[in-house]
């Protein structure tokens, strides 16, 4: 999966992220609390942390399918607080948040941009505040059990990293087999772990999206029953008021981005009755997720995306448009692109990296680059027309800068031992855990099927095509059932606003841009469709996510108004950004941010 580097910046990711922390200007890195310190519990228990945040540790069976297994899995939870008490007549009590991947952590984007959902996106001054809420899904980051397939051995999991990486694209037959060959390794060390650890670590079995859409549930209750317990407690004791006998039951406030955008059809397709309001933003069609050889649909748009950049560039002018010196039009520059990474494909350029080893750019490391790029145009698109335009002049400075970040150091690796950082980085295997086991079982696929199944991928996107079949790649030989499986159907019917069971409080609201290099408009029109009243809303942004693109009033005015009131917008309503024109805006972007972990999230 060696784009969108999972691999490869899984091991930087810690150091990447605190460089770039986007929203705060304090120079210190936040301060992750002493989690095991925390004792978990099957009742919500708040602690302080993170400077103004509460966090608790969850507890929740690890196996929602098999009541005589008492093992249980402890669920890393954070929350930031609402604006006004709970008994305050505009709390709106709690919005869940998940920002994707598979294997991102909500902890941790809560910390960085909870405060940011909360003010912009969700609350309404004087009218409606909410506390927001993420959590670690399980086997992922702070929650416990955790996948790690490589805890017994950091150097190998380097070893087979700067291995797959030189593999290169899946664009042949031998490079295929060999992959395969890797991806065997790969899955039978993750076995071997899984198992190693005893009974009560076991964890790769139980991680992937219905277990945690259940879990939502359970967090709800829990959220429920303790706000309830702490109204009971300021009611002076004459007061109390007899037990409900008709108790409600609680619904989620919910807020997906892109994968998020699958936990969160997967919620309300297996739990209709328990959906209050549901936002996805950034839709992936959870069909394609879970069945067939999979992932098929998601890169439908990327390279119109990629020619928006061209348009882009030469809309831009001359002055911030360093292709008007090389390049008459769009068109000649975009086809003198792809000839140069052809080019590259056949002769990488190559040369010695700041710590003395090889580095190497290859067309696939350009492409790779790119398609990071595409996900947040406003960021990036400014540094990336430089970059380009030095590299195609041959001087790939700036391109081998951005791909050294993410080849794994050996030294590092050998440092490690010393240093461990105490905010966990995404794992690769974290991220498969969770998709192979969604998807249906492809591991006795041979090397024919995945070359055309490679194919259709380029053939779909030049851009991004081989990097999009490494995902589903990484499953070639995962044998591993899950639990509990669910392949739909995806679907919700009408919404009562009488609250019936079995309905949602709501209709779905559906949020895209306009050209979204993972997650086309196209098909979160298709996702909603299968649920009954829902609408989508159309951000005349470029990149990934509504939310993630650009700031647009217009789309946070939508978002806070549906969690108010749970009423749809106006069929085909679309929403400026609020950049003025894009090119400007993209056009003034500063340095390259932080690389992807995962093909499916906000970053
Ligand atoms: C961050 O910096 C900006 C601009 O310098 C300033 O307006 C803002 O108040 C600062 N925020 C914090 C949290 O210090
Ligand atoms: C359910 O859990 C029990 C106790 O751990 C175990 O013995 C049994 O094999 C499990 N059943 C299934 C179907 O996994
Ligand atoms: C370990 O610590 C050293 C010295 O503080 C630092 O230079 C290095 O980058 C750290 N390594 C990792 C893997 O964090």
């Amino acid at each position: 999966m060696s784009f969108l580097p999972i691999i490869q910046a899984a091991l930087l990711a810690v150091a990447v992220t605190a460089a770039t922390a986007p929203t705060s200007n304090s120079t210190s890195p936040i301060q992750e609390p002493d989690w095991a310190s925390i004792i978990p519990s099957r009742e919500l228990e708040y602690h302080d942390c993170y400077n103004g945040l509460k966090c608790a540790r969850l507890s929740v069976p690890l196996d929602w399918r098999n009541a005589s297994d008492n093992r249980l899995t402890h669920i890393a939870m954070v929350k930031l607080p609402a604006a006004v008490p709970d008994d305050d007549a505009t709390f709106g009590g709690t919005v869940i948040i998940n920002p994707g991947g598979p294997g991102l952590s909500g902890v941790s984007y809560l910390v960085e941009r909870g405060a940011n959902v909360q003010k912009l996106l969700v609350d309404i001054p004087d009218t409606r505040h909410y506390e927001v809420v993420s959590f670690d899904p399980r086997g992922i980051g702070r929650t416990t059990p955790t996948v790690n397939c490589f805890r017994s051995n950091e150097l190998t999991r380097m070893a087979w990293t700067l291995e797959n990486h030189a593999k290169g694209p899946l664009s042949s037959g031998p490079v295929i087999s060999y992959g395969l060959g890797l991806w065997r390794f790969h899955y039978s060390r993750c076995q071997q772990e899984d198992s190693m650890r005893g009974p009560d670590e076991e964890a790769l079995k139980f991680v992937n999206t219905p277990s945690v859409a259940r879990d939502m549930v359970e967090i709800v209750d829990k959220i429920d029953e303790l706000r309830k317990r702490e109204a009971a407690k300021r009611q002076k004791p004459s007061q109390k008021k007899p037990a409900d006998t008709n108790p409600t039951v609680a619904r989620i406030q919910y807020i997906g981005w892109s994968y998020g955008s699958i936990l969160g059809n997967y919620f309300a397709s297996m739990f209709p009755g328990r959906v209050g309001r549901m936002v996805l933003d950034g839709v992936m069609d959870p069909r394609d997720y879970a069945t067939g050889s999979g992932w098929v649909s998601n890169t439908q748009d990327t390279d119109k995306l990629l020619e928006e950049f061209w348009k882009t560039c030469y809309v831009a002018g001359a002055r911030l448009c360093p292709f008007y010196k090389t390049d008459n039009d769009w068109k000649a520059a975009q086809q003198r692109f792809y000839k140069w990474v052809a080019h590259l494909d056949d002769y990488p350029a190559a040369t010695k990296s700041p710590s003395g080893g090889l580095l190497a750019l290859r067309g696939e490391d350009v492409r790779r680059i790119v398609a990071n790029a595409l996900y947040s145009p406003l960021q990036h698109f400014r540094p990336l027309a430089l970059a380009l335009y030095e590299g195609m002049k041959g001087n790939p400075t700036r391109l081998f800068k951005w791909t050294d970040a993410e080849i794994p150091k050996i030294e590092d690796a050998r440092r490690g031992a010393q240093n461990v950082s105490t905010t966990p980085a995404v794992k690769e295997e974290q991220v498969m855990a969770v998709l192979c086991t969604d998807g249906q079982d492809i591991s006795s696929r041979q090397v024919a099927w995945w070359q055309e199944t490679v194919s259709d991928q380029h053939k779909q996107s030049k851009l991004l095509g081989y990097l999009w079949a490494a995902i589903r790649f990484s499953c070639s030989a995962w044998q591993l059932r899950p639990s509990w499986e669910f392949r739909g159907p995806f679907q919700s019917p009408a919404h009562s606003v009488k609250l019936e069971t079995d309905r949602p409080a709501a209709p779905l609201l559906f949020l895209s841009t306009v050209l979204d290099p993972v997650t086309p408009l196209r098909v979160a029109k298709l996702a909603a469709r299968s649920h009954v009243g829902s609408v989508v809303v159309t951000q005349k942004s470029l990149g990934h996510t509504a939310w993630g693109s650009a700031p647009s009033k217009c789309t946070w005015k939508i978002v806070s108004k549906y969690l108010l009131t749970g009423v749809m917008p106006e069929t085909g309503t679309v929403c400026e950004e609020d950049c003025g024109p894009a090119w400007r805006a993209m056009f003034d972007a500063k340095e390259p941010s932080r690389l992807r972990q995962v093909p499916l999230g906000l970053e």
